[in-house]
């Protein structure tokens, strides 16, 4: 048995955030964003929505896509670090909302940018194993809530939306998920985090400031390069492949140098590399599935194609996947 993704989704709201927008809020500038991360505008949430609407919308998508009917949908799993709320699961509001098999399992997973991926290998065992059937794995972040608008260094990066996939098994599939690796670095937990609002530092109204996304930069560069390239090269031994079998990497879109340097460490050229960080910022979580979704709807995807995908965040997490399109 071979799980698969057999349709794709992804949401954004509609209200774009430019780089010379930004710039009259902080003191940055269009060129300074474009030059350190490829960035040139993103996406906000409206203030009346959260994170299990724009993931039900992407769920919905991607149950058209693959012509399946959500109430078959017997599993959600939500890749979030800003979920609607810190208990139920934001997984349990998309099961709602989008009108899934209530009474199936639906549970969020924390592992930042990397949420994802680690969905999609804990899908893939769920499939594989035979205990459900449709898995519906989302990447979804509303990182507009928890980002402090007053921090030239953190607030021109990221950006809000949703990407999905639905997952099936494929009995003697040829075609689907080939491998997932996991990994996770507990001694980086301090360089790319949200101190507060949680037990450790629980919000007292004097502590706002600690709410907010807090990262060191240089830091969190190195290791994403480091990382990213490490695991997908750790996903192309495992499978045999080299570099030159791989037909698009579908990195974590968390800025344009990042990408670039895992290109120069893995030796697969950025021609291979899928961006559309230009365009979304650093969705964290949903950049993965959001960037797969489009290259398929821009049809760059064929049948057949080796697709490599590596993630890092907060964590430090990362993970990497090779799938047979
Ligand atoms: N506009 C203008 N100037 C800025 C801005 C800004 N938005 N932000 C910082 N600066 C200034 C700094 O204050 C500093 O000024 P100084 O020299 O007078 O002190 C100068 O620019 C250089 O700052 P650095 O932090 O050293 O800049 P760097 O070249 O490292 O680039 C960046 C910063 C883009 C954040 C880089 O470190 C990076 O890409 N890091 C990875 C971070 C990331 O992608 N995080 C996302 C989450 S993790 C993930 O998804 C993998």
């Amino acid at each position: 048995m071979r799980s698969r993704i057999v349709g794709t989704g992804r949401a954004v709201p509609p209200r774009k955030l430019t780089n010379d927008d930004l710039s009259k809020m902080v003191d940055t500038s269009d060129s300074w964003i474009v030059e350190r991360t490829g960035i040139r505008e993103r996406h906000i949430l409206e203030p009346s929505l959260a994170a299990s609407d724009l993931a039900a919308e992407a769920g919905l998508k991607a149950c058209r896509a693959a012509g399946v009917d959500p109430s078959l949908v017997d599993c959600i799993i939500v890749g979030t670090v800003t979920g609607d709320c810190p208990f139920p699961a934001t997984a349990t509001f998309v099961q709602k909302k989008m009108g899934a098999r209530l009474g199936g399992c639906a549970f969020d997973l924390s592992a930042a940018c990397a949420g994802f991926l680690y969905g999609m290998s804990i899908a893939d065992g769920f499939i594989r194993t035979g205990q459900f059937k449709y898995v519906l794995v989302v990447g979804v972040e509303v990182l507009s809530r928890i980002v402090d608008w007053t921090d030239r260094a953190t607030c021109v990066l990221f950006g809000d939306g949703a990407g999905a996939v639905l997952m099936t098994g494929d009995p003697g599939g040829v075609r689907g998920l080939l491998s997932t690796h996991l990994f996770a670095d507990g001694s980086q937990t301090d360089i790319l985090w949200q101190p507060a609002g949680g037990s450790r530092e629980p919000l007292t109204g004097d502590n706002l400031k600690s709410f907010y996304v807090k990262m060191n930069g240089r830091e969190v560069y190195k290791h994403a390069v480091r990382n990213m390239a490490a695991s997908a090269k750790t996903a192309l031994e495992a499978n045999g492949f080299t570099p030159d079998d791989v037909a698009w990497v579908i990195g974590h879109q968390a800025n344009l140098r990042i990408l670039e340097g895992v290109s120069e460490r893995v030796g697969i050229p950025m021609e291979r590399f899928f961006l559309n960080v230009d365009r979304y910022g650093n969705t964290s979580s949903a950049s993965v599935p959001t960037a797969l979704d489009e290259a398929i709807e821009q049809k760059r995807l064929r049948e057949g194609d080796l697709l490599l995908f590596t993630a890092l965040g907060g964590g430090l997490a990362w993970a990497s996947a090779m799938v047979r399109w």
